[in-house]
């Protein structure tokens, strides 16, 4: 049987450390994509060297040309510029909206049948304008956020109840910035709801929502550490479970940013909501029940990413 073919478009930081993850993994061949001119050939000479070290057998090259993505399997996509100081929200969704439309015009020519799986600010935005450009039907492209809400609420819970992380389902839904909205009620320790264990003493109310206020600000909370760049390994580890989940038709059931018509109220919106991942891509999208405060949150939520989106068509007549 051939081997898989992922193809990263976007070599910056999280691009590399995918095609890191995703060689150790021996998930199939790598090729980096990039518009800058030697990056993705450096870091691909760089991380195939690390194979007779850690003895993994996959093919790792580096191109400016996106012929070199035809027939991906998967197809991640990291390109664009991150917020830098004194840059507004609307020049960020701007200057990316353009980096996805080049994008998306790749892929639809090149890797049509690839799972696609959108990591660029404005996340929900951007996977939306993504889809648009690229014209791939919606179970096939999907936005990398919720995984890496949930990995920020859950080691913060763990932090909080001294538990090991294997140990804390966490559950984030919503659109990816400050209005997420961490859900302590489908949130458990080895199956005990965290609300319960708050009732018992081992935590306290105004401790849960010290913590959800931080996984909100999770990403931001990085940015004001690293000072010049945003986080990269969690990111990218979030995205390897996801291509995981489609490579091995694995039904895996994971918080991310799916198209939803129909459910949740929603009409054709990209949102964080627990989706299922196989072979078919997302094959369906969960609806779970809500209490009146998490309904009103999301509402918040969704409304942000709404905005988001008419920005993006007043940006550009095409998605008008
Ligand atoms: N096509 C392809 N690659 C592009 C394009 C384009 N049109 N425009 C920019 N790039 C490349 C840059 O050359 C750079 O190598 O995208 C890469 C982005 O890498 P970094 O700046 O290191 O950003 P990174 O930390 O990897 O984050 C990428 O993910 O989490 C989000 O907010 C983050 O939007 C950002 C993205």
């Amino acid at each position: 049987m051939a081997r898989k073919k992922i193809a990263l478009v976007g070599a910056g930081m999280i691009g590399g450390t995918l095609a890191h993850l995703a060689a150790k993994k021996e998930m199939g061949d790598i090729v980096l994509f990039d518009i800058a001119d030697g990056i993705p050939q450096g870091k691909a000479l760089d991380l195939s060297q690390c194979g007779p070290i850690e003895g993994f057998d996959a093919s790792i090259t580096g191109t400016n040309d996106y012929a070199d993505i035809a027939g991906a399997d998967v197809v991640i996509v990291t390109a664009g510029v991150p917020r830098k100081p004194g840059m507004s929200r609307d020049d960020l969704l701007g200057i990316n909206l353009k980096v996805m439309k080049s994008v998306g015009e790749g892929i639809k020519t090149h890797a049509p049948d690839a799972f696609v799986i959108c990591i660029t600010n404005p996340l929900d935005a951007m996977v939306w304008a993504l889809r648009e450009f690229s014209g791939l039907p919606h179970n096939k492209v999907v936005g990398m956020a919720g995984v890496l809400d949930s990995a920020r609420f859950a080691t913060f819970l763990a932090w909080e109840f001294g538990v090991s992380v294997r140990d804390v389902n966490a559950f984030v839904l919503g659109g990816h910035g400050d209005t997420m909205v961490p859900v302590t009620s489908y949130t458990t320790i080895s199956g005990i709801p965290v609300d319960d264990l708050v009732a018992m003493g081992k935590s306290s109310k105004e401790r849960m929502d010290e913590i959800v206020k931080r996984t909100r600000g999770g990403g931001g909370e990085i940015v004001g550490l690293l000072k010049t760049g945003s986080a990269y390994y969690a990111p990218a580890t979030s995205a390897i479970a996801m291509a995981e989940a489609y490579l091995g038709d694995q039904k895996r059931i994971l918080p991310v940013a799916a198209y939803v018509d129909g459910k949740y109220g929603l009409n054709g919106l990209y949102v964080g909501v627990p989706a299922v991942i196989g072979a078919n891509g997302i094959e369906e999208v969960v609806e779970i029940k809500l209490n009146d405060d998490e309904k009103a949150n999301l509402k918040t939520s969704t409304d942000a990413v709404e905005e988001l989106l008419v920005a993006c068509k007043n940006l550009d007549g095409d998605l008008a």
